[in-house]
């Protein structure tokens, strides 16, 4: 089986690749940077440069490829997301494996991008896998800065939960994926084991590093206009409001078992990605 591992260079995909070489194989992965790929990897995985958004450079990331890994962010994920379906097709490839979201489920801001990504993927006519996690627990990296200046965590969710998912879990559905065939035509629900609000989220933190923390709810507006302030666009910025009034609205507080059913373990719990980025936070 030939793989192809795009967004190797960010959160999920590195540890797909990972994993992968963890059994053996010697993954191909589509990068904008050979550098910070060589880095992360040296020299265990082929690696092809381009960009997903150009499609000479994915038509010759994709010869002689079996599976791909396919990653895509942003508000440009539906085109990008039908070209890579289509230079697939083109290729032969026999499975595409698409990092989705949760959110697509009920349709909302950043689920309605994914939404769109999987009808492309589904018309073009590869079998599919999409994995589709909620939150995931590396986003809380975003609250270091006030946490360590302030103590404090601020957010418009409210006293709403979700239920944060580790990355390595989703890498490790990711891979059982590709190495089995065995979820083709399936959309796997994945979460974390347990639903928290954010305070409690800070709680925890805050036992960690023994210092007690304070939430601060926020309003919609204050909530984007910090999100916008680091760079984001106004549709991100209107897109990740949405998801966060959805949080506080209870939405997306439901907590599945499909890590458990697919990986016959239960997901991994919030306190050890807390342990593992303690220092962050310090
Ligand atoms: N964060 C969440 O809570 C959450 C929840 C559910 C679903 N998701 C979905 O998960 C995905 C993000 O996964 P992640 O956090 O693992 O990604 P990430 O860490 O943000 O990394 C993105 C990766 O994609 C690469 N990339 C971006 N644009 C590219 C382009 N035009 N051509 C080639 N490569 C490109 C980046 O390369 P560089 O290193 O060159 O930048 C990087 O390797 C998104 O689709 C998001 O909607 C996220």
């Amino acid at each position: 089986m030939k793989v192809l591992i795009t967004g190797a260079t960010g959160d999920v995909g590195s540890k797909v690749v990972k994993q992968l070489l963890e059994f053996g194989e010697r993954p191909r992965v589509f990068v904008r940077d050979a550098a910070k790929a060589r880095t992360l990897f040296g020299e265990k995985v082929e690696i092809l440069v381009g960009d997903l958004g150009d499609a000479a450079s994915l038509c010759k990331s994709l010869e002689g490829i079996d599976s791909l890994f396919l990653v895509n962010s942003g508000p440009r994920i539906p085109e990008l997301d039908e070209l890579a379906a289509r230079s697939a097709r083109d290729a032969g490839v026999k499975h595409l494996v698409k990092l989705s979201s949760l959110d697509v489920e009920q349709s909302l801001a950043i689920g309605a991008w994914h939404e769109k990504g999987e009808a492309a993927v589904r018309a073009s006519g590869v079998p599919y896998t999409f994995l589709r996690p909620s939150g995931f627990m590396s986003n809380l990296m975003t609250w270091s800065y006030s946490i360590k200046r302030e103590g404090v965590v601020r957010s418009s969710t409210g006293n709403g939960r979700r239920p944060f998912i580790h990355s390595e879990d989703i890498a490790a559905v990711a891979v059982r994926a590709l190495a089995t065939g065995a979820y083709i035509g399936k959309s796997l629900a994945l979460t974390g084991p347990e639903a928290l609000s954010f305070a409690e989220i800070a709680e925890r933190i805050g036992a960690s590093i023994g210092r007690e923390l304070r939430f601060e709810p926020i309003s919609d507006e204050e909530a984007g206009r910090r999100f916008a302030a680091a760079g984001a666009s106004p549709e991100e910025t209107a897109a990740h409001i949405e998801l966060w009034r959805a949080i506080r609205e209870g939405r997306l507080a439901t907590v599945t078992d499909g890590v458990e059913q697919i990986l016959g373990r239960g997901p991994i719990h919030l306190d050890r990605w807390i342990l593992e980025q303690k220092e962050a936070f310090l």
